[in-house]
């Protein structure tokens, strides 16, 4: 049985599970840190991908879900809910499916990619498409949390954080030191958050450049955005529930916030896919994107960063439409030896 589950591997970091909490757990983590040699090449610097979408749900939710959902059934919880663009209500309905507890997603109606929606349906979750966005959705839920025992496992739960961290620990366990720099797309703003807690409690400080999408892009814009707007739906979010604690990392971190625009998203994207064999949901190619477009800028008497990991979130197979609208089409042929082999070699 690989991996091991991340509470086990990482049980002594994690701040925030009673003893006596069972281990609801899918064996996540211990993902694939892959080297990107096209993109090494493009950007200067030795650039690794942590393909957090070998995760069990598919993406990096299934960390902090673990911690989050272990916690909840060992207070007595019968019950999770959240709001999301798609990944957190896949992950929190697979982990509620494994502890035998109820869970109910609340996502913006028309605007989460299809597979997450499957996934959410086919492990029990209570579904609701609400008819306004995720930071609408943020609120409802928040509320009903307060007014219901029922646990609130979005990145406001202190549990997700902690569990997430584990990815940075991860990294520096594999590599045997810290990379200069870490990409990384910015949507709610706990995933950054948590990485910086994670490297932060191992004694390291890499540089941290965070990406939004250009029409979703608060905290470069310096305010909420009221209609974010993108194709990377599971980054369409305007007002960051980890806001500040984001800006103080980045800050502390001597990095960037920057955006990058869909297209750039998109290229990067069809770069991953068709030059390094690396399939990841839009959200994620920000990361990329995000290298590509802004380079690695550094503070004052600093020199070029050169190992950078790069997050990608979530699995390409979430979001399927977006793969086949932007892919060349296929090829219908007759059953005719001749004909394929003309296609083929042509
Ligand atoms: N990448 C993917 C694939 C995501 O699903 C998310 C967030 C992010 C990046 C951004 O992470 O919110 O911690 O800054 N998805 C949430 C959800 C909002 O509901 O699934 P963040």
């Amino acid at each position: 049985m690989s991996p091991p589950p991340l509470i086990e591997r990482y049980r002594g970091d994690l701040g925030t599970l009673e003893p006596g909490d069972p281990v609801v757990s899918l064996n996540e983590g211990s993902t694939p840190l892959v080297e990107a040699p096209v993109i090494s090449e493009r950007v200067g610097a030795r650039v690794l991908l942590k393909l957090e979408g070998a995760n069990p749900t598919g993406s990096f939710k299934d960390r902090g879900m673990t911690v989050a959902v272990s916690r909840a059934k060992g207070a007595g919880a019968e019950a999770v809910i959240c709001a999301s663009t798609g990944n957190t209500a896949a992950s929190a309905a697979a982990y509620a499916a494994r502890a035998r507890m109820r869970c109910a997603v609340i996502v913006p109606e028309g605007k989460i990619a299809i597979g997450k929606l499957a996934q959410a349906l086919i492990h029990g979750a209570r579904v609701i498409a609400l008819r306004a966005n995720f930071d609408r959705a943020l609120q409802i839920v928040r509320e009903l949390a307060a007014k219901h025992p029922i646990e609130l496992v979005n990145s406001v739960n202190p549990h997700r954080i902690e569990g997430q961290k584990t990815a940075a620990f991860e990294v520096l366990d594999e590599l045997g030191e810290a990379p200069q720099a870490l990409a990384i797309p910015v949507g709610n703003a706990g995933n950054i958050s948590a990485w910086w807690r994670g490297f932060g409690e191992r004694g390291e400080a890499p540089l941290l450049y965070g990406f939004q999408a250009e029409g979703a892009a608060p905290l470069v814009a310096g305010h909420p955005i009221d209609d974010p707007e993108t194709i990377a739906s599971a980054i369409r979010i305007g007002n960051p529930a980890r806001w500040e604690e984001a800006m103080d990392a980045v800050t502390g971190s001597r990095g960037r916030i920057a955006a990058v625009s869909d297209e750039q998203i998109l290229d990067a994207y069809r770069l991953l896919a068709s030059e390094e064999g690396v399939f990841c949901e839009p959200a994620s190619a920000a990361s990329v994107a995000g290298l590509l477009a802004h380079g690695m800028p550094v503070p004052d008497g600093a020199s070029a960063p050169e190992t950078v990991v790069c997050a990608l979130t979530g699995h390409g197979l979430k979001d399927p439409d977006t793969a086949l609208g932007k892919a060349p089409a296929v090829t219908g042929c007759d059953a005719d030896l001749a004909a394929v082999e003309r296609i083929v070699l042509s």
